[in-house]
């Protein structure tokens, strides 16, 4: 039989955006022969992309492509063309069955090297989700992040220039902070905070420890106007950035004419924020089939996943949702987390789950950096929790953890390092900006 597939906008976008596979889970092609199957997809445009059968293997350029298939039911070339295919790489479709499970069977169609449909500038890491940030209203383009990145590096930021969002966010501590406990900022100040790292940005929706804030967008203002960190006001930027001729000529060729404005500081900060994609770590690639864990980061994963995962999930090593992890309170800082943002005591002591990717880096942990290092951090869950009535259900049994045991989930974390992340030049100082 035939199963004819229609495929979501945004699984869509996930097929023609080059990220290397795309499974069909298992349940799909519950109990049915599967010969071939009808891609269709309902975004950008509605369509039938093509029947593939199964077992074969479809590696075609462009031009055959389009030659070859039958039915693309009125899209012209000239759309296939934008939306489909990324010229210079061609285009290769495999399609095979993999394995039979008790429910049926889970197809894999592979798509290689071509990119998202929307933006080359973002590709969707394999077995990820679509990105929660809304692209349409902020489409990313080269000459934006430029900006952004330029915006990222410059004190001209705060309010005596000597402070710029590196300064608490320096990429080779995966944009986290890592000498002092809590942030220091302008005049010396020091935060109530400890700084986040910050990655896979495009995949979050809310913000800050304790989830103040609801867009990335808007993100930026808090550091620049808070009187603590940069002590600026966006005004003020603005005015300060309309005099540069670097600046001036950078906004129009990104936005088509010279004006520097509070909303185009932003959404370009966020372009360049967006780009921050951690997906390269040692996980990533056994994940992919490219390299195995040594038995001791095996076993590492299987503690990880008994007693983190339900927190820290993969593949982002987060829910992005709010929990008591059972940290004692400072009494000095008395931060409650949630609390302070909802006024309601059922979130005292809750705090926004932080990814665990590039953990080897970016220590201090915790929204008061009061742990540095990873072993103080086992040690706590270990046994440093403390009961209270908002302690997550999750953690109300002990963790149970022998010392052969924290030294294999260690080894596990480490491999969530990403190098090529944390040493990716398009993150760093642009030199020829301010040439
Ligand atoms: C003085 C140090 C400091 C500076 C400068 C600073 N930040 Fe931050 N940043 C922090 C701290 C601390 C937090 C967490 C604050 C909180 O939870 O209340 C944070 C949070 C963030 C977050 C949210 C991350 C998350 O996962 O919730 C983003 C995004 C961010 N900063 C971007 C920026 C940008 C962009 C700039 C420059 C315009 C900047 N920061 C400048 C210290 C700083
Ligand atoms: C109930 C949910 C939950 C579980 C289970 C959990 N965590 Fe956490 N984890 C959190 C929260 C919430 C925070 C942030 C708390 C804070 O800063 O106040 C956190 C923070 C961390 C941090 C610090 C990260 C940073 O950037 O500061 C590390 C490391 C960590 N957890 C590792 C683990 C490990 C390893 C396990 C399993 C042994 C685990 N967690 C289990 C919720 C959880």
């Amino acid at each position: 039989m035939k199963v004819v597939l229609s495929i979501k906008p945004e699984f869509a976008n996930k097929i023609f955006d080059g990220s290397k596979k795309f499974e069909f889970r298992k349940s799909i092609f519950k109990n049915k022969e599967v010969q071939s199957i009808i891609v269709y997809a309902s975004s950008p445009v509605q369509k039938v992309i093509g029947e593939f059968e199964i077992g074969k293997i479809y590696h075609q350029d462009l031009e055959t492509l389009w030659n070859t298939t039958k039915d693309y039911s009125g899209i012209s070339k000239e759309y296939f063309d934008k939306y489909f295919v990324n010229k210079e790489k061609g285009f290769a479709i495999q399609v095979k069955k993999m394995k039979k499970y008790i429910l049926g069977f889970t197809i894999t169609l592979a798509f290689f090297a071509f990119k998202r449909a929307h933006s080359d500038l973002l590709p969707i890491p394999e077995g990820w989700t679509t990105p929660v940030y809304d692209f349409s209203k902020n489409p990313l383009s080269k000459a934006k992040i430029e900006i952004g990145r330029a915006l990222f590096h410059d004190p001209i930021l705060s309010a005596d220039n000597t402070i710029s969002c590196v300064s608490c966010h320096s990429q080779f501590t995966a944009f986290a902070h890592t000498d002092h406990r809590l942030s220091h900022g302008i005049h010396d100040k020091i935060g109530t905070r400890n700084a986040p790292s910050l990655m896979n940005l495009a995949w979050q929706n809310v913000f800050m420890w304790d989830g103040a804030i609801h867009h990335l967008d808007v993100q930026s203002l808090a550091p620049i106007s808070h009187p603590d960190e940069m002590g600026a006001s966006i005004e003020h930027i603005v005015k300060k950035l309309q005099k540069l001729p670097h600046y001036q000529t950078a906004f129009e060729k990104a936005y088509g004419d010279s004006l520097v404005t509070g909303e185009r500081v932003l959404k370009s900060l966020s372009q360049f924020m967006l780009t921050f994609v951690s997906a390269n770590s040692k996980y990533d690639k056994v994940k992919r089939g490219e390299t195995t864990f040594t038995p001791q980061e095996q076993n590492g994963y299987v503690l990880f996943q008994k007693n983190c995962n339900s927190c820290h999930q993969e593949p982002l090593f987060t829910t992005h949702k709010f929990e008591n992890n059972g940290l004692p309170i400072d009494t000095i800082l008395n931060d409650w987390g949630r609390m302070k943002v909802t006024q309601k005591a059922s979130d005292a002591m809750k705090f926004k789950i932080p990814t665990l990717r590039n953990i080897e880096f970016s220590y201090p942990y915790m929204h008061d950096g009061r742990f540095r290092k990873i072993n103080d951090v086992l040690n706590h869950y270990i046994k440093g929790i403390e009961n209270s009535p908002t302690l997550s259900p999750k953690l109300k049994t002990p963790t149970i953890l022998t010392s052969n045991d924290k030294v294999d989930l260690t080894a596990f974390l480490l491999t969530l390092t990403d190098k090529d992340f944390l040493f990716n030049r398009d993150y760093m100082y642009p030199r020829d900006f301010f040439k």
